[in-house]
């Protein structure tokens, strides 16, 4: 299904006359009608919530030609008498949508944010059902004719071509049938729809907290609204130079071995009663080096699961086990700390046959491999947000591309956004391709874990750099995002700062607050 750009609802007022004096108030701003979000949202919500439905310009190019795109907003209330303000999140992705996601994890982000705003997200462009969806295929079979099974470029000799003709087969269909959609999609513009809710909630300013590819979003807003940052935490951080610049966002691997790494040595110290991997006659580098063998082995002899697997009442699907799944599930356990002791189970399981345990922590992780699979509108918002120059078009090229990212990681494969954007064809309206070096109206505050597998710690510097007066907070561990392990510390960090106005100091490390294993 293709959507068309969205109709404007005549009670919708349209941003752009929101500007003149109004008054301020919790529910009012300059125009939003809060109303309830129906039972489907209720209903998995952690706390009060209200939403509502407003009005943007569809190309901030050319804001005066009367088309308009329809943000969906979702507001989850403080408990406070009198809150503070508006925080602002994105969720990451890029395509996260944000209603369900705010409604489900409000009481957790309010929590850790100090509790005294009201938190509000919203549906980027590209992700909404309703409007704007950036979906490349007309009908499900051509969908599921479209989408390859999980495959690295290193599964077999014969993955690489077939994956670069698939990438070109998916970005022609997107151009094909979403193209007035894809010019739309891109961050900076999706950066001016944040601005333009500020402007309706009748803020003065931005308070933001961005994840993960919503890190990339706020780097471009402090870019393009340096002086409108009243406050800003990036968690789970990208390098925005490369991810608007560079073919592919190498750093995003550079840490995934290590984390696997840290994860056996965490195991061995935690001992054999309480990680399944941590044997007597075993060692860090001896299991390392036989999960790494094994790897290799799978790429040639995948493992037929046997039919009536059953472990702990548990019975399990019987798929192959072969390399790209196993490597795919390591990779995306490495997000998840609280799954841990999980992988030890599972790898243990794999490596003396034990095939139901491998099935425990597959199907307890969940059988998608992250980084690999991507939904339509992460590639129309990535790809319109890549520099055109990074294009190419030849599979030589793009097997040098690959082959140094193989040099920087052996868990980690590219992601399949890497066999699309370098073939798009669709031109973004409008790209933000600044320096991002800014000074902020106030400082950012970037977080980290120590061991993050797609947004790793040197990107939180890197970004860092060009924001003046920024500082790093690093939480020791695990897991995608600083917030994958429970830390006081770190939450103490974040209500200070979004309450006061506190910055942590210049190279505070917090710890976690419960052992791994
Ligand atoms: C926003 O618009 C969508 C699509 O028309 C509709 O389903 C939804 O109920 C609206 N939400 C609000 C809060 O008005
Ligand atoms: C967050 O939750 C913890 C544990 O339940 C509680 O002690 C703390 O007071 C809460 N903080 C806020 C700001 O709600
Ligand atoms: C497993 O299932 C059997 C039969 O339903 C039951 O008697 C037993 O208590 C279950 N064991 C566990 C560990 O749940
Ligand atoms: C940040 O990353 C970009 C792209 O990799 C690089 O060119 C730049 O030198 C880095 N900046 C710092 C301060 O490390």
């Amino acid at each position: 299904m293709i959507s068309r750009p969205a109709f404007v609802p005549l009670a919708v007022l349209a941003a752009a006359q929101l500007s003149a004096a109004g008054h301020h108030g919790r529910d009012g701003g300059y125009g939003i009608d809060w109303i309830s979000c129906g039972p489907d949202l209720e209903e998995v919500a952690t706390g009060p919530i209200q939403c509502a439905n407003i009005s943007v310009p569809l190309d901030y190019t050319d804001a005066d030609n009367g088309k308009t795109h329809t943000l969906e907003l979702i507001k989850f209330l403080s408990k406070a008498e009198t809150p503070l303000g508006n925080i602002i999140i994105n969720f990451g992705g890029p395509g996260a949508e944000g209603l369900v996601n705010l409604a489900t994890s409000g009481a957790i982000y309010s929590n850790k944010t100090g509790g005294a705003h009201d938190l509000i997200s919203f549906n980027p462009r590209g992700t909404s059902k309703a409007f704007l969806e950036f979906s490349c295929y007309t009908s499900a079979e051509d969908r599921a004719l479209g989408t390859d099974k999980l495959e690295y470029a290193e599964s077999s000799d014969a993955s690489l071509g077939r994956l670069w003709a698939n990438g070109k087969v998916l970005a022609d269909a997107c151009a094909a049938n979403v193209k007035e959609v894809g010019e739309v999609v891109g961050t900076s513009f999706t950066a001016r729809d944040v601005m333009q809710i500020v402007e309706a909630l009748g803020d003065k300013d931005l308070n933001y907290f961005g994840m993960s590819y919503g890190t990339a979003l706020g780097s471009t807003i402090a870019a393009m609204f340096p002086d409108r940052i009243n406050s800003m935490v990036l968690d789970g951080v990208l390098n925005p130079h490369e991810y608007y610049n560079e073919v592919w966002d190498w750093e995003t691997m550079i840490d995934v071995d290590a984390a696997f790494t840290a994860f056996l040595e965490e195991c061995f110290a935690a001992g054999p009663d309480r990680c399944a991997l941590a044997k007597d006659d075993a060692t860090v580098e001896s299991i390392e080096k036989a999960v790494y063998d094994l790897l290799e082995t799978l790429k040639t002899e995948p493992i037929p699961l046997p039919q009536n697997l059953v472990m702990h009442n548990q019975t399990f699907t019987p798929k192959t086990v072969d390399h790209a799944g196993v490597r795919g599930l390591i990779h995306l356990t490495l997000y998840h700390p609280g799954n841990f002791p999980l992988m030890a189970v599972g790898l243990d399981g794999l490596l003396t046959g034990n095939l139901a345990s491998y099935a425990l922590w597959r199907d307890g992780e969940g059988s998608r491999a992250s980084g690999v699979v991507q939904s339509e509108s992460q590639l129309g918002i990535r790809c319109a947000d890549k520099n055109p120059a990074t294009r190419i078009s030849g599979l030589d090229e793009i097997a040098a591309v690959v082959e140094k990212a193989a040099g920087i990681s052996t868990i980690a494969g590219v992601g399949s956004y890497l066999y699309n954007c370098p073939q798009w064809s669709i031109e973004s309206k409008e790209r933000y391709d600044g320096d991002f070096r800014v000074k902020t109206k106030n400082p950012v505050l970037l977080i980290s874990s120590t061991y993050d597998p797609v947004t790793p710690l040197i990107s939180a510097f890197n970004a860092s750099s060009g924001l003046e007066g920024s500082v790093v907070l690093e939480r020791k561990g695990f897991g995608h995002l600083a917030m994958a392990q429970q830390s006081e510390c770190l939450d103490e960090a974040l209500t200070a700062y979004y309450t006061e106005g506190t910055m942590p100091e210049e190279g505070t490390k917090c710890d976690f607050d419960k052992p791994l294993f």
